[in-house]
């Protein structure tokens, strides 16, 4: 098993000579003000709870975009505050966009072109060419806040996905010699959905340009080989799994990304959870007798109102649980100058409204939606203790909720509801595979996953952890930075 300890020996010994340096949009750590104080807190997401364990282990810098109100007061002239604060392990360089690069670049084409381009969650993608020239330029603007931090040592730098899809390009213009990688955490679509994208051949050119490009599964690698084969005059090495372009050869591979799943149980087991747990009845303040949780970004990808419907067919169903079963659904708000994201968190509260109404009796109801955040060791006691909990992707690259319920479950008890349109699914098995879709499936779903035998879930659960225990993200960054040094 590969082990924070074993990762930082790893990096110690195969990257010494090298400057290490992460990218990514979102910042891991934001400082805001809290009254006169500076508050300083983990930014949430798949991409911050995988790699900031592995860049804790490793050191280096991370450069993301400035997005804390009291940055600026934290950090010194070149942009870097050494974090975390309490116990600072590497570095975190910022960049500052303005307003409108950030409308075009986030707003505009990272989230309404690329992404509902590759999630097939039936949202058409927009584009427009202004979105795409603050792409394009913030994606040089990182590609030169890079450049500043290569001295004299070697760099080895991991971009992370589709916001930076240019980034390497400007890189190796500057530094040919960098060794450059990007993981694109989302899925890549076949060739048929992508070819509508007005700036494909740009977006495959920029992508080629770096040396080892990551997904999280074989079957988006194939998509993205396919694609330039479709595309551009490449030679596709589908034994190799590579693509050489204008004379540079991309690997292309697969790496299933995880969570630190000793810390996460560790975590779950302390008597801060265990006391939350015990707690909880009058934490939620809802009569209950069962409970299905699931925390997600609101997100349209995420199948919330899809789940919502489902618990509404599982009580019109199996009216014996009426009365005795919640649904508590915790939504982190996200991207809300996007309309569509806007209107789907008004969607969420209509829908809930009305199957409460339909069933509420004295005080109880079945939906109980909660927007605003809640500290982790009360997630984690709400994972560790739910009977059922539901990820419900419509489509999703990995989805590390699914893995951090897994190995929150310390006392083997639950069961974990899975989309089969998740990356997870291909390694969590023994989870009650749903069709999101499907609502009949996912209401007959619930009704399993709560009659399950005692033993059942235990073994299920059980095997479960121990796939994520060896598969965890120390694994998982050792195998890409593995695959790098070989280059
Ligand atoms: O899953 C894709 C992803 O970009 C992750 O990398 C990230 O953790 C998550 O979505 C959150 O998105 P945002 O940074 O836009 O809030």
């Amino acid at each position: 098993m590969i082990t924070k300890d074993t990762l930082h020996k790893i990096i110690e010994e195969k990257l010494a000579d090298y400057k290490f340096i992460v990218v990514s949009n979102r910042q891991p750590y934001t400082f805001e003000y809290a009254g006169k104080k500076i508050k300083c807190s983990k930014t949430i997401g798949g991409l911050v709870t995988a790699l900031d364990p592995v860049m804790q282990a490793s050191g280096g810098t991370w450069v993301a975009v400035s997005s804390g109100d009291a940055d600026s007061e934290v950090v010194d002239k070149d942009d870097i505050v050494k974090i975390p604060p309490e116990k600072p392990t590497y570095e975190m360089k910022l960049i500052n966009l303005t307003k409108e690069e950030e409308s075009g670049y986030y707003y505009g084409y990272a989230n309404q072109a690329l992404w509902p381009l590759c999630h097939i969650a039936y949202r058409q993608p927009t584009f427009y060419a202004s979105d795409w020239e603050n792409y394009d330029k913030v994606n040089k603007k990182f590609a030169d806040g890079v450049i500043k931090l290569i001295d004299k040592e070697k760099p080895f730098i991991w971009l992370q996905d589709y916001h930076l899809t240019l980034s390497a390009k400007y890189i190796k213009k500057k530094n040919p010699d960098a060794i450059v990688s990007l993981f694109w955490h989302i899925p890549w679509p076949n060739p048929e959905v992508f070819r509508v994208c007005p700036q494909k051949k740009e977006i495959i050119e920029g992508l080629l340009s770096n040396d080892l490009l990551g997904f999280h599964i074989k079957y988006h690698c194939h998509n993205f080989l396919e694609t330039c084969e479709a595309e551009l005059e490449s030679k596709i090495d589908w034994e190799e799994s590579s693509v050489t372009y204008k004379g540079h050869k991309t690997l292309v591979r697969d790496f299933p990304i995880s969570v630190d799943f000793e810390a996460l149980s560790e975590m779950s087991a302390s008597p801060e959870v265990t006391k939350r747990i015990e707690n909880l009845p009058a934490e939620i303040d809802h009569p209950y007798d069962i409970m299905a949780f699931s925390v997600d970004r609101i997100d349209y990808t995420k199948g919330i109102l899809e789940k919502i419907r489902a618990v509404d067919r599982f009580l019109e169903k199996y009216p014996q649980y009426q009365g005795k079963f919640i649904f508590f659904q915790k939504g982190a708000l996200s991207r809300l100058h996007i309309k569509t994201y806007k209107n789907l968190i008004d969607e969420i509260q209509s829908l809930a409204e009305e199957v409460n109404w339909k069933y509420r009796s004295r005080s109880w109801y079945p939906i109980v939606l909660v927007n605003q955040k809640i500290d982790y060791s009360m997630q984690l006691a709400l994972c560790r203790a739910c009977e059922v909990c539901m990820v419900n992707s419509l489509h999703d690259g990995m989805n590390l909720v699914a893995k951090e319920v897994i190995s929150s479950k310390v006392d083997h008890k639950g069961m974990l509801i899975l989309s089969k349109f998740t990356g997870a699914a291909r390694e969590l098995k023994e989870a009650v595979l749903v069709n999101p879709y499907d609502i009949d499936n996912v209401a007959d779903a619930i009704k399993e996953a709560i009659e399950m035998s005692e033993k059942e879930k235990q073994e299920r659960i059980e095997k479960m952890r121990q796939n994520i225990k060896e598969n965890n993200i120390y694994k998982w960054a050792a195998k890409f930075i593995g695959e790098l040094i070989k280059i």
